[in-house]
């Protein structure tokens, strides 16, 4: 297998930046940080979120971004080409399944927002749409059968068609169009969100920590750094792969500092979005992952301009699932381009149509099918999230730590990551991290998952 000359690469450090960006702001920050915050006791998950961003992310992503420099090559390629005859690919191979496996489910939510969308539109949350009203929406939405069926296959097909125009023509392109018009929406959200009536207790219930919550129930501690990896889009190769289409000259701490400042402050800018409007309307906030499809639409009745901040708020969602399903179908593509040889559009459209495929149980898991509805663990889109959201990224966030820390080596590592000649401020602590702290960590959240005891 040999590297081949025309995988593309990003145009520019702001191009990367936004695509990577793009691939780590999702339903994630918007969906479910929030709902897992309220979950978790607002402000206390709050904190330990971004001390795990901060010492366990950041760390991951540098990880992940030098494998994928120095090798130029997807998950699977990457590990081959650094640890030839050994059983390293298979750690990239589950990153590629856990490519098919995130995809599957997160399309069908990410359908929902389609739908959603399209309810703003019509004006339906407007007037006198209460909480029963938004519950029977939601029901009659996702117990389909046919519609999010239907809805999950056209935001598998806009995925294709972005992932289909290549690295630089097609996601980086994409991800510059529709990251600018994403944060002006969002700001314009949270300025809205925070002047409401009532906004301070949600401010107070997302930004107040109460360390008892977290003596309590050390179920927090593991939701948040799931939390943290899910976010970052890290454990599954997405940044290996977006790191191999870096152009050697970049910088590279200073693109991962921006990718994970951005993403934490979407999540927290979506926080504020949600709460003071919670309050606003006197809405329970721990109300789990209904909150922005059952929660949220009750509210928009009640404030002014309610209809606007509907169609923007579902058109925010849409926008941060879909840079994220990109770069979702962009790991599984390159693999197949990079390792099977297949061209890009043939590598797309397969891929598509087997996510799509694997998408439908989930999609029929709402109470279209009762067998689909009642599988353990939540159902099958459940499932599906337990085994590769939450197994699959933490087997990968601990495999790419223990194959940075101790197999090739920080010392080889640090050489790629400062090969443009832009050195990694505090590499000694980093190295460290990589090679102690973060799977040590990672391996409590495993624990955890396995115990039930994290949940994000
Ligand atoms: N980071 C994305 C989000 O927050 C989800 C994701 C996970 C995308 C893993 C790619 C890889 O929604």
């Amino acid at each position: 297998m040999s590297t081949p000359v025309n995988r593309g690469q990003w145009s520019s450090r702001f191009g990367f930046v936004l695509a990577a960006a793009g691939s780590a702001i999702g339903l994630g920050n918007i969906w479910r940080f929030p709902y897992t915050a309220g979950q978790n006791g607002g402000g206390a998950f709050v904190l330990v979120y971004l001390i795990f961003v901060a010492l366990i992310g950041i760390p991951v992503l540098l990880s992940e971004l030098s494998v994928g420099r120095a090798t130029r090559l997807n998950p699977v390629g990457a590990y081959r080409k650094l640890a030839p005859g050994t059983a390293w690919p298979w750690l990239g191979a589950i990153g590629v399944a856990c490519g098919f496996g995130i995809l599957s489910f997160y399309s069908v939510i990410a359908g929902w927002t389609l739908g959603y969308g399209y309810y703003a539109i019509q004006g339906r949350f407007s007037g006198d749409f209460d909480a029963a009203a938004s519950n029977e929406v939601f029901t009659n939405l996702v117990s389909g059968p046919m519609v999010p069926v239907a809805l999950c296959a056209v935001f598998l097909l806009l995925t294709a068609l972005v992932v289909r125009g290549g690295v630089s023509s097609g996601i980086e392109r994409a991800a510059k169009i529709l990251m600018p018009i994403f944060f002006v929406l969002l700001l314009f959200m949270a300025i809205r969100s925070v002047t409401l009536d009532g906004a301070s207790a949600g401010l107070e219930f997302f930004f107040h920590v109460d360390f008892s919550k977290l003596i309590e129930d050390p179920s927090v501690i593991g939701s948040a750094l799931g939390q943290a990896l899910f976010s970052l889009s890290l454990g599954m190769g997405a940044m290996i792969t977006y790191g191999s289409y870096l152009p050697k000259e970049e910088n590279v701490p200073v693109s991962a500092v921006s990718v994970a400042l951005f993403d934490t402050t979407i999540a927290i800018l979506a926080g504020l979005i949600i709460f003071p409007a919670l309050f606003h309307a006197g809405v329970d906030p721990q109300v789990g992952p209904g909150l922005v499809f059952v929660a949220m639409p009750s509210i928009f009745g009640a404030l002014p301009a309610g209809t606007l901040f509907g169609i923007v708020f579902y058109i925010l969602l849409a926008i941060a699932a879909l840079t994220s399903t990109i770069s979702l179908l962009e790991v599984i593509v390159s693999y197949f381009v990079d390792n099977r040889g297949w061209t890009r559009e043939k590598a797309v459209w397969i891929v598509t149509l087997i996510s799509f495929v694997l998408a439908v149980p989930s999609a029929l898991a709402f109470g279209a099918s009762s067998f689909f509805t009642n599988l353990p663990g939540g159902g099958f889109l459940g499932l599906m999230d337990l085994i590769f959201g939450k197994y699959g990224l933490t087997i990968g966030a601990f495999g790419i730590c223990v194959f940075v820390g101790w197999f090739w080596g920080v010392p080889k590592a640090l050489a790629e990551i400062e090969s443009s000649g832009h050195r990694l401020p505090a590499a000694a602590a980093w190295g460290f991290l990589v090679r102690w702290v973060c799977p040590v960590a990672v391996l409590i959240i495993f624990a955890l998952v396995v115990a039930g005891r994290a949940n994000w």
